[in-house]
């Protein structure tokens, strides 16, 4: 089922002409002849959840703005930094205006009239082809002052962002986007009641916010048939790691796991097979080739001890070792900690201390378990959730894949004391995020 996707491909959708020709902007002139609350209530029966990461509903979230003549915000999050998560560049890149008219839908139904959509800088391209659709919007009278003949006004501002995983979380981005160094910020107040500027801010993903017009043109009820009952409507996938087609799926929430990974990206080369996946981005729990026919959806991931997170699905194969894996998302993480509370910036540094005491055949079994414990006292314990979006997917290889870690634990003594050793130690040095290997 194509909702978002839905003539993705035609080209020259980025401009107005032919994205108005597809029916583009009637659910932003359907949303002035109803009432704000008529629209919110809609988002809100339509149940939609985030699709940057936590999953929350759209509607209650907008419904915690408090009402009456005051400041408020909109900001979309284009940040799309999880690694893995590719599906908002695809989105903006060749239907900007979707967004747009998402944007114009969501303020309308919060009384907001000030928007921005912060974009990670890496994002050039899409960032200069959305610059172009807000003006065309603009000029059409689909953004500014009084839309489209109504009372209601919104100024939308694209920001781009200077690269850092941190800035994807809400609080970092709200710092950043108000000209200081993107750290996160202490919740509650949560964005809802204080967010930019100290206004109350609604703050949402890009497909999270694309989805809105399609909410506005079935109607809320229709919305939520599709998908699941606690999972409705349909969700961009990114697939990619070792499968044979990766890239964004549009599918229906609900679907098994196994036709995404097989049916649609290709499943593993020819001769491999799942050894493991990451259903929700590098932030979430490892599941196993066990886990394949499992629905994709929200409930189902998280009853599996994972999560859908931002729908990127990373696929590894038995070419690959769990440490080899370990090491990559644990180095990602420490340089992206910005390390303002401890637990994060001492957490996910030691996490990668550890995983070179195993490959440098430094380490004994016992360290498994210490490197459990430290994933332990990361979780639930850090400002924002990215010190726990390392230690969630460490914690589920330690525990799922123990076996095979013991066992490169043993191998990698014997070559230290074969001698191989120092080529582990030269490989180690000239990984230049890592930093040198710990002297013991
Ligand atoms: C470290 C970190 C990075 C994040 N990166 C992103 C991101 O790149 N894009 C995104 O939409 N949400 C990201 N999030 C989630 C946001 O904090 C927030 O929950 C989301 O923008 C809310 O939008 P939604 O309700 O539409 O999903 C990140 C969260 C954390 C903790």
């Amino acid at each position: 089922m194509k909702l978002l996707f839905d003539g993705i491909d035609e080209p020259g959708l980025n401009t107005l002409p032919v994205y108005e020709r597809r029916g583009g902007y009637q659910a932003l002139r359907k949303a002035l002849t109803m009432t704000p609350e008529e629209v919110l209530s809609d988002i809100t029966e339509s149940s939609l959840r985030g699709r940057g990461g936590a999953g929350f509903r759209m509607g209650q979230k907008a419904s915690f703005l408090p009402h009456g003549d005051m400041e408020k915000y909109l900001v979309c999050n284009a940040d799309e930094s999880e690694p893995g998560t590719f599906k908002d560049r695809e989105l903006m890149q060749k239907s900007p205006h979707m967004l747009i008219e998402g944007i114009a839908i969501a303020s309308y139904a919060a009384e907001i009239n000030r928007a921005f959509i912060y974009i990670r800088g890496e994002y050039s391209h899409q960032a200069d082809i959305l610059e172009a659709a807000i003006a065309e919007a603009e000029q059409a009278g689909y953004l500014g002052q009084g839309i489209l003949g109504s009372a209601h006004d919104l100024n939308l501002v694209l920001h781009r962002g200077a690269g850092a995983y941190i800035c994807g979380e809400e609080t970092g981005l709200l710092d950043s986007l108000e000209g200081k160094r993107g750290n996160p910020r202490l919740k509650p107040p949560f964005p809802a009641i204080e967010g930019l500027y100290h206004g109350p801010t609604l703050i949402n993903n890009v497909e999270t916010l694309a989805t809105v017009p399609t909410i506005i043109r079935l109607g809320g009820a229709e919305y939520a048939k599709i998908g699941t009952e606690t999972s409705t409507g349909t969700k961009v996938v990114s697939v990619s790691g070792d499968v044979q087609r990766p890239g964004n799926y549009e599918i229906e929430l609900g679907i098994p796991s196994r036709v995404l990974i097989y049916d649609l990206a290709g499943g593993p080369p020819e001769g491999r097979e799942v050894k493991f996946w990451f259903p929700g981005g590098s932030s979430a729990p490892v599941l196993t080739k066990d886990d394949l026919d499992l629905p994709y959806d929200f409930d189902s991931m998280a009853k599996a001890g994972s999560m859908l997170g931002s729908g990127a699905i990373i696929v590894v194969d038995d070419s690959h070792t769990v440490l080899e894996v370990a090491l990559k998302l644990a180095k990602f993480y420490a340089h992206e900690s910005c390390g303002k509370c401890v637990p994060c910036r001492e957490g996910t540094n030691w996490t990668v201390k550890m995983l070179r005491r195993i490959q440098s055949g430094e380490a004994t079994p016992m360290d498994l378990d210490l490197m459990a414990s430290v994933q332990t006292q990361i979780i639930g314990n850090c400002l924002c959730v990215l010190g726990d979006a390392m230690a969630m997917p460490i914690g589920s290889m330690i525990e799922k894949f123990r076996d095979e870690l013991e066992a490169e634990i043993e191998a990698a003594r014997e070559r230290a004391a074969t001698g191989e050793l120092e080529d582990v130690i030269a490989l180690g040095v000239a990984d230049e995020h890592a930093g040198p290997l710990p002297v013991h």
